[in-house]
């Protein structure tokens, strides 16, 4: 598969940046997850973003910016609440719909008029939007449907030499993707929850709909059943679920009674920022456990415990076909 050159992303961004500006992919940190970076002004590098990914052509691209500043000025007048979300949460991991300014080429958008818009609440992220001089359109760096990358070894196992370069940022902080919000209209919807709790949203918007899932076209990567998949079978359990040799377990707080081949344990203390945190690097641990299948417990529902719960459901539906009909 041959690997990308890795550099710390601490240091010296200029050569990144010029990869960015001739059209090249660098994966990069966000406080969220690894995002596979390409100029979002320049079609063909958009191209490759989906080549990359194998990401299906109707599935969009978030387009980042170093700034909240850098908003109006790409896309023109926003609605009130877009101005107020932005205010209040970028940079953050908060990703606004906005309508698709000229200069962003449609592909980026697949095609719709509208385009996903988030300022990266990370120091080295920005500092790269800003040395590419460019807005950034990057989706997860993981080809399409697999686990998402919070650690730059996930982008190098995972994407090998399709990307140019990876920035190397450590593990990122949330540990899982960006809410996402239209605010366009008069009541907000939450297209996908994300690191950002809805409780937080609610206190600028008052109340949202949830509605991951049917934001109509696009399909939303992260809104698809069966989507966040570990090459393991995966089973959501609540309660007594199967028990057994050759098996692996996610737990939230406690460590699970019985012999099984691995356990991860999301957060010791309960705390579902820190299990949010570690979802997808433990994932990866069961992934790479070779365990015949993966048990995991729901995390408490509230909070961005809602979006950690979302994932596992999604991770299950690839192989459950019971929670795939309930999810669709
Ligand atoms: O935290 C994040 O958002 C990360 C980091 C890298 O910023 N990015 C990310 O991108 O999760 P991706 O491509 O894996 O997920 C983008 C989601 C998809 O569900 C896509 O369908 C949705 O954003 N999306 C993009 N443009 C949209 C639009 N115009 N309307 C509705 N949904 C849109
Ligand atoms: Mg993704």
């Amino acid at each position: 598969m041959g690997s990308p050159r890795v550099l710390p992303a601490d240091g010296d961004l200029g050569e990144a940046s010029a990869v960015l500006r001739t059209g090249g992919l660098v994966a990069f940190p966000t406080e969220t997850v690894y995002g596979l970076g390409a100029n979002a002004l320049d079609a063909r590098a958009a191209a490759r973003i989906f080549e990359a990914k194998q990401r299906p052509s109707f599935d969009p691209l978030i387009t980042h910016l170093a700034d909240a500043a850098d908003l109006e000025p790409l896309v023109g007048p926003v609605s009130p609440a877009v101005a107020a979300l932005a205010a209040r949460f970028w940079p953050g991991p908060l990703t606004l719909i906005v309508d698709r300014p000229a200069e962003i080429p449609p592909i980026v958008t697949s095609g719709l008029d509208s385009m996903a818009v988030r300022v990266p609440d990370h120091e080295h992220a920005r500092r790269l939007i800003a040395a590419a001089g460019v807005p950034v359109a990057a989706p997860s760096a993981n080809r399409f449907g697999q686990l998402s990358p919070t650690r730059a070894e996930h982008v190098v196992r995972g994407l090998g030499a399709a990307v140019d370069m990876v920035l190397d940022g450590g593990p990122t902080r949330c540990g899982i993707e960006s809410t996402i919000v239209d605010a366009r209209g008069d009541h907000p919807v939450v297209l996908r929850l994300g690191a950002l709790p809805v409780e937080e949203l609610e206190k600028v918007t008052g109340p949202v709909t949830v509605r991951p899932g049917s934001s109509g076209q696009p399909v939303a990567p992260g809104t698809l059943a069966a989507h966040y998949a570990p090459r393991t079978p995966l089973r959501l359990v609540s309660g007594a679920g199967p028990v057994g040799a050759g098996r692996g377990y996610l737990a939230f707080r406690d460590r699970p009674a019985g012999d099984w081949a691995a356990v991860e344990v999301l957060s010791a203390s309960g705390d579902l920022t820190e299990a949010a945190a570690r979802l997808f690097d433990a994932l990866h641990r069961l992934d790479a456990a070779r365990v015949t299948e993966i048990v995991a417990e729901p995390v408490p529902d509230t909070g961005v415990g809602r979006a950690v719960n979302d994932r596992l459901r999604r991770a299950a539906a690839t192989w459950d076909p019971a929670a795939h009909e309930q999810q669709v």
